[in-house]
Order: C-alpha cells, then structure tokens, then sequence
C-alpha cells in the first residue's frame, strides 16, 4: 500500500507544483515557466535529464542485509545538440518564421525578436558542454556526466581495483560522456580508468555496444510508418490557437512543424537553460505529445518492432554472462556508455517494462497501457544491474534513472531484488526465441557472431576511431 501511495506521490509530481495563495492556503496548481523542470518527462527525452517519474517507492539503498558484490551500468550519453539531420529540419523551419518576425500577435509572439538557438552547426550532433553554453545552464551534458562520475564513485568506488576498464562507443558525444566520467572517477578515486572504444560499425557484427548497426533487416520506419496518412487532432488544436491572431499571415504550419517544435523547446532547454518556445505549448499539448512519442518508440525500438528484442539480446547476453561469472572475474564494475536507441532495445529484450499490449490507438491518449520507452532514455540515462550478496545467496536488482524497477514477476528477494537461481530461469526465458545472427541476417554485413569485448580487451586493441555522429 505504502509502495502505491509513494508511486502516485511521485506521478503528481510530474504536473503539480505547490504554490501558496493570497490567503496563505496552499494548493496544487500548474508550474508553467518555460524552465519548469516537471515538463522534462514530456519531452521524449530530448530535453535535460530527469529521474524516473515513476517510482515504486522502493528504497535506491543496498538492504541492509546486502553488499553489491557487482554492478554493470549502460549509460547514455548527456545533453546535447540536435543531430545534423533533425538541426536541418529545425534550421528550415526557422526560415520559415523568421519571413514574419516582427509581425506575430498571441503566443507566437515570441518568435518576434528571437535568435535561433544554435549559433553554428557544427555543434550539431555534440554533447552541450560549459565551453559552448552560457556556464550558469544547469542541464549541460558535460555536468550531467560530471555528476554521473561522481554518483558512481560515491555508490560503488569499494568495487573498483587499481585499474579497470570503461566501455564506450565510437560516436563522438558517447565518447566525450565517458571521458567526463572516467575523469571524475580518477579524480575521486585515484583509480586508473582504460577507455576501450568499440567501433560503431556493421562490420562489427554482434562485438558491439551498437549491434543495430549490422541488423540488416530492422524496419526503423516501422514507427513513423503508423502515423502517415494519420492527422492528430491535437496538433490541429494547437495550430488554430497558435494563428487565431496571425490569419493575416501566409504561414501554413504543418503537423510536423509543429511536434518539430516539442524538439526544439527540449534542446534549447538544454543548450539555454531555458526555451520560450516550450511556453507555446499547454501541458496537455505535451502529455500528448509524449503518448505519440511512445507509441512510435514502441513500433521503432520497442516490442512493436520483430527486430528489438533480438538486437537488445546481445547485451542482455552478455550483461547475464557477466553476472554469471561475477565469482570468477577480478573486474568487479562494467560501466558501457552508448545510445537510446540501444538502451531501448536493451530493455525491451530484458521485458522490464513490458505489459504485453501489442497495438495502440492512435486516436486517443491510452494512458493505462502504453510503456513510456522514453522514460528509460532521457539524457544521460543510466541504467545500472547490480548483483547483490545476502547472506550466502546472490540476488539481481536494476535501477533506472535512480528507481528501483523490479525483474516482472522475479521480486521475492531483499529489496525486492531477483534470485540469482529464478533470474537465470527469467533470462533463459527472455532470450529462449531470439537468435540476433539469425534474425537480423548479420552474416551478410559481418562473420562476426559473438560479443567479446567484455572478456578480450587486455589482448585486442579497442580505439575507435571516434566520429561526430
Ligand atoms: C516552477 O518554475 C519555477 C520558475 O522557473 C522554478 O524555479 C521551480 O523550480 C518550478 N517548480 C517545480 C516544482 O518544478
Ligand atoms: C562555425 O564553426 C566553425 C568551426 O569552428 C568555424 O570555422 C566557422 O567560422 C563558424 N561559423 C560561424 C558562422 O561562426
Ligand atoms: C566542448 O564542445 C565543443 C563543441 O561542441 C568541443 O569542440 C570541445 O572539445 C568540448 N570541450 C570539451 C572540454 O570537451
Ligand atoms: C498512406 O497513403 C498512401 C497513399 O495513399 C498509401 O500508399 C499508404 O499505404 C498509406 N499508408 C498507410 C499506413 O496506410
Ligand atoms: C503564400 O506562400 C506561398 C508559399 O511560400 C506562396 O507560394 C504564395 O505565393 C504566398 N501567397 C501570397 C498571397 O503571398
Ligand atoms: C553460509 O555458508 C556457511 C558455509 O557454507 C555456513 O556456515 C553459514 O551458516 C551460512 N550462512 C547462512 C546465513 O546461511
Ligand atoms: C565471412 O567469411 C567468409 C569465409 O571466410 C567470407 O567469404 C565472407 O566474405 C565473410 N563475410 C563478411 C561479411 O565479411
Ligand atoms: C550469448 O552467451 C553465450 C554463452 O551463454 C555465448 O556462447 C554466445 O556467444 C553469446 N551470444 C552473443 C551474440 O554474444
């Protein structure tokens, strides 16, 4: 009951804010400055990082009766700019206003004296950090990975020994997002950190931390390919509102348009610290929003994709081999920095936040039913797995954005962790209908089968190179 009550707890505060009245009563109303932090679970994590809004209520700390014997982390990489091709679109669509600047009544009055938020693009694609952004931004990506480094020192800096390896993959803000990381954790711990980067590559095959990238028959329109033809009655709504005062106006908004800007408010949120754009927008705009955002998540990267599960089982496999050694192995801390979309089907194939519903409306919000994959992956997202000893017994436990998601149906344990003898049953069930080089026709872009990096990275040299993407 108690679990209940703090999860419910923890939703109210994605859309409420108490602020005190006149008469000094206080009451919950809405908080909608553009710097409000509780719109960040809206944004489909483009905006600065959150934790997750859903928690049960289960305490983040070791049960007393344990020690972390092992921890894995998957991480994302933190704020950062528009990729080159959504900036594109973003740079387009800022032509477009711009031809009426100085002209705009009601809302889109802000766009009259405004500047477009990225002052050059190459910074496209990079993480945000304090040498391109005004220093007073809470939300840059190279702070959010500062305290990433912190966080684990603090957690977990007795696993690490003299000097341990951290994994990353070759994209350029993946690879800076780690090298803020190991740079805290040399500092706090006076520990020797070893980058080993793993090409993002098809040539790659499953010895991967991107194994999308050899799949060669994912779908990635799958998602995209629900929604044509469809109009979403919302972003009619927000249109009329938008141009009640600007009919006299030659400007035709489209309902890309439109969700383009939900983008564009959580990146200048980040870039800026702030976003008026994010002020055109009605919190029901974006609970909207965020149902469309997921719904496309769950046919693109998601169980709605045939080709989820089957890429996320690649790191599953290997994250279970790992715990499954634990014993044996003198590297006690396995930290991976990669992407969402690897995050997410990292998940998907792990179940943990699957309900089995397979279909979703389009016509209305479907509050009850849909998994919120976006919650998984906001900016620097982390995802840790950790191998509790309790007594003489091991039990498995993850932690999602800093809440404790339990296994489904493997919650008997301390802390609500999972036995290591039924998370073995759980994993061999997960992964019994999946076959990643099978299923994604690997051998047709690499010979490569196995994920080894994780055990052969004192022989084979793993140096990237690391690229802007
Ligand atoms: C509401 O907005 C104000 C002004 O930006 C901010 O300081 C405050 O933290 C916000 N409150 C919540 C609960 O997010
Ligand atoms: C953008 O950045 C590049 C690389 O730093 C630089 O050469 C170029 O002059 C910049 N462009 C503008 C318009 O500032
Ligand atoms: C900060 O970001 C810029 C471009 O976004 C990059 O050129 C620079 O190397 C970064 N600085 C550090 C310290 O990582
Ligand atoms: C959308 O419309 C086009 C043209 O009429 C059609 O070819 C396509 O199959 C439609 N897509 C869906 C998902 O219905
Ligand atoms: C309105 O804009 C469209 C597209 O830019 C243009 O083709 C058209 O000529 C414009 N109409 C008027 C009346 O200016
Ligand atoms: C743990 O194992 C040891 C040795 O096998 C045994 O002596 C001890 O009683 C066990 N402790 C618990 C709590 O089961
Ligand atoms: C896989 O190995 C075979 C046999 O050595 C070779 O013929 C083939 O070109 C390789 N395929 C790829 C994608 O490298
Ligand atoms: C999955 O794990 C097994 C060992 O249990 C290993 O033999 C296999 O190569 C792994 N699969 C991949 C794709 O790495």
């Amino acid at each position: 009951m108690l679990s209940v009550l703090l999860g419910l707890l923890a939703l109210s505060g994605i859309n409420a804010a108490p602020v005190s009245k006149e008469e000094g009563k206080s009451y919950y109303a809405l908080n909608s400055s553009s710097t409000d932090s509780s719109i960040f679970p809206l944004l489909n994590g483009q905006g600065p990082h959150y934790d997750y809004p859903q928690s049960f209520g289960i305490p983040v700390e070791v049960p007393d009766q344990c020690t972390v014997e092992h921890v894995q982390m998957l991480a994302r990489h933190g704020e950062r700019y528009p990729t080159a091709s959504k900036g594109k679109l973003m740079t387009a669509l800022w032509k477009k206003l711009k031809v009426f600047q100085g002209e705009y009544s009601g809302p889109l009055e802000i766009f009259n004296d405004y500047e477009f938020f990225v002052s050059n693009k190459t910074y496209f694609d990079q993480l945000t950090n304090s040498s391109d952004v005004d220093p007073s931004n809470p939300y840059t990506g190279a702070k959010t990975a500062d305290h990433l480094g912190k966080y684990i020192a603090y957690n977990y800096g007795e696993l690490f020994s003299d000097s341990n390896p951290v994994f990353t993959s070759s994209s350029g803000r993946v690879h800076q997002t780690a090298e803020y990381v190991v740079s805290a954790l040399e500092k706090e711990l006076g520990v020797k950190i070893d980058l080993q980067i793993i090409q993002e590559d098809a040539k790659a095959g499953a010895n991967s931390l991107t194994p999308a990238d050899s799949c060669t028959t994912i779908n990635e329109d799958l998602g995209d390919e629900r929604f044509e033809n469809v109009t979403l009655p919302y972003t009619t709504d927000i249109r009329n509102r938008w141009m009640k005062k600007n009919s006299n106006l030659n400007l035709t908004l489209e309902q890309d348009d439109i969700e383009l800007l939900v983008d564009w408010c959580a990146f200048e949120t980040s870039v800026k610290g702030s976003s008026a754009v994010c002020d055109l927008f009605e919190r029901n705009d974006l609970i909207t929003y965020s149902y469309y955002a997921n719904v496309n998540n769950f046919y693109r990267r998601g169980a709605g994709n045939p080709m989820s599960a089957p890429i996320g089982s690649v790191l599953v496999n290997a994250s279970y081999n790992l715990l499954a050694q634990s014993d044996d192995a003198d590297n006690k801390v396995w930290l991976s920095f990669s992407h969402d979309t690897d995050i997410q089907q990292f998940i998907t194939a792990l179940g943990l936040i699957d309900n089995g519903v397979t279909d979703y409306s389009l016509e209305q919000v479907d509050f009850q039913n849909i998994q919120q994959l976006s919650w998984v992956t906001p900016m620097g997202a982390r995802i840790f797995t950790e191998k509790l000893k309790c007594g003489n017994s091991s039990y498995v436990r993850y932690i999602v954005n800093d809440a404790v998601i339990p296994v489904p149906g493997c919650s008997s344990g301390p802390g609500f962790s999972c036995p290591m003898e039924d998370f073995t049953e759980y994993i061999t069930d997960r992964l019994r209908d999946v076959d990643y080089v099978s299923n994604c026709e690997v051998q047709k872009v690499s010979n490569t089968t196995e994920l080894t990096f994780y055990w052969d990275y004192n022989e084979v040299d793993y140096n990237g190179p690391v690229d802007n993407k």
